[in-house]
């Protein structure tokens, strides 16, 4: 398929909308929400990340999806086609593809841990262990960097298969279908969670906010930590959601789209700690167990469960799809970008972005076993929580506010052609009367929480 292929409007609204949330729905709704949510003390960190998803989310992710349908290009040329004569903002473009290989670099290997817990659960290696046994066994596996490594190979070359061949329906269908299944056996688990004995007190912790606690606690870093899961789990400030913009129709407004996109995203990060909270009471694991979280919390729940091991083989499928989906769509935009801006072919770009996203995941391998003396960010992180810091604290934020300022600011795009476009299509429209707030006070939101965050974790220490 070539690049003008690539570039024709999806065929129908409803994939549209199933892929941008294909995109936004993934790991950082399964497996990174539940473990900042434990990590952050529960409740009031979860109100907390539904405001940023409301007042930040929802207009950024409009102003991405506006790019990409104004200009029909990947990011890497989008603002070169938008911005006035003689400016540079397509100079963060480029950036945000870096952005984009930053996050594979430690997304694969996650991906990789998902996708060998299908054949483990399948293999049965869980049946009968204890909560303990759980644990020793994902610690085991961290162990081992063969594994790991063979594990985030199959992950890389099996995703830049799918975008090498170009197979976007193919995808889209499957996804769509994968998907639908996910949402209904999320929903049926976090049923069967809430029944678990002792399962209250993981349901309190989750759901019943404590602002006394979150004061007591670092508040600067918690507000810090849940703007950086509400841009990364809407995939905002790399063009990640750009992309889908430069795939979609004009028939509809914006605002209404990705408030869809939004609502389906929320309800599986809300979903999935619905089904590890309450898991984690009943089993006696530490919410606060980092990224190991739902590997060391789910074999637990289909140990008691009655075809436990087929039903956890087959969720472990569903979690795969939905790190995959979002793989996918990753590779999807870099492969386009060296398309769009070198003009390669899709199989060269794809054959050596393959080659060169393996060795960029090595380091997040190793950080867990030959390099775990590196500790870059304290006692007990390692390369992962090094990488996921700089790209979903740092980036996204500082991506989405440059994203922002471009849509707002008359030196940019500038907002006649922002709110235009937006409101372009039947729908939902972009209030005129926003303008102030997302000009003036949005801004400033993201620059504070930014500020306060790094100070709270690297000047107080
Ligand atoms: N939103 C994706 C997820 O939740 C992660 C992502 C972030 C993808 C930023 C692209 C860009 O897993």
């Amino acid at each position: 398929m070539d690049n003008k292929n690539q570039r024709e409007s999806l065929k129908s609204r409803i994939g549209f909308i199933l892929l941008a949330a294909g995109c936004a729905i993934g790991l950082g709704n399964v497996w990174r929400f539940p473990f900042i949510t434990g990590k952050y003390g529960g409740g009031a960190f979860v109100v907390i990340y539904l405001i940023f998803l409301i007042i930040l989310g929802a207009p950024i992710m409009v102003m991405e999806l506006a790019i990409g349908r104004a200009a029909r290009h990947n990011i890497g040329k989008a603002m070169k086609a938008l911005q006035p004569a003689g400016t540079k903002w397509h100079i963060y473009g480029h950036t945000a593809i870096a952005g984009n290989y930053l996050l594979m670099m430690f997304y694969t290997t996650v991906s990789g841990w998902i996708l060998s817990y299908v054949f483990f659960m399948l293999r049965g290696d869980f049946a009968g262990l204890a909560p303990e046994g759980v644990g020793a066994f994902f610690g085991g596996l961290l162990g081992d960097p063969v594994t790991m490594l063979a594990w985030m190979t199959i992950t890389v070359v099996f995703s830049f298969f799918i975008t090498g061949i170009g197979l976007r329906d193919g995808v889209e269908r499957v996804c769509k279908g994968m998907m639908v299944c996910l949402f209904l056996l999320m929903l049926a688990l976090a049923v069967n969670s809430v029944f678990l004995p002792g399962a209250g007190e993981g349901i309190k912790f989750y759901l019943l906010p404590d602002f006394e606690r979150l004061m007591a606690a670092r508040a600067g870093e918690v507000i810090f930590a849940a703007m950086g899961q509400a841009f990364f789990t809407l995939s905002l400030g790399v063009g990640a959601i750009a992309i889908f913009g430069s795939y979609a129709e004009k028939k509809h407004s914006l605002p209404g789209e990705s408030l869809r996109i939004i609502g389906l995203d929320t309800f599986v990060a809300l979903m999935s700690g619905m089904i590890i909270f309450p898991a984690c009471f009943a089993f006696g694991v530490n919410p606060d167990a980092g990224p190991g979280l739902i590997f060391v919390t789910l074999p637990n729940i289909f140990n008691q469960m009655a075809g436990g091991r087929l039903w956890g083989a087959v969720f472990f499928i569903f979690l795969s799809f939905a790190a995959l989906t979002t793989v996918i769509a990753v590779f999807e935009n870099i492969v386009s970008y060296w398309i769009d801006v070198y003009g390669w072919s899709r199989k060269k770009a794809s054959v050596i972005n393959a080659a060169a996203i393996v060795l960029l995941s090595v380091p997040c391998v190793l950080g867990f076993n030959v390099l775990s003396d590196f500790q870059p960010l304290g006692a007990h992180t390692n390369i992962l929580d090094l990488e996921d810091f700089i790209f979903s604290t740092t980036l996204l934020p500082v991506g989405s506010l440059i994203f922002l300022l471009f849509c707002v600011s008359r030196y940019g795009w500038g907002w006649k052609n922002f709110i235009a476009e937006a409101n372009t299509g039947k729908g939902l429209k972009f209030p005129h009367r926003a303008r102030f707030y997302v000009t003036y006070i949005l801004p400033l939101i993201i620059i504070l929480v930014l500020i306060k965050g790094y100070w709270d974790i690297f000047a107080k220490g």
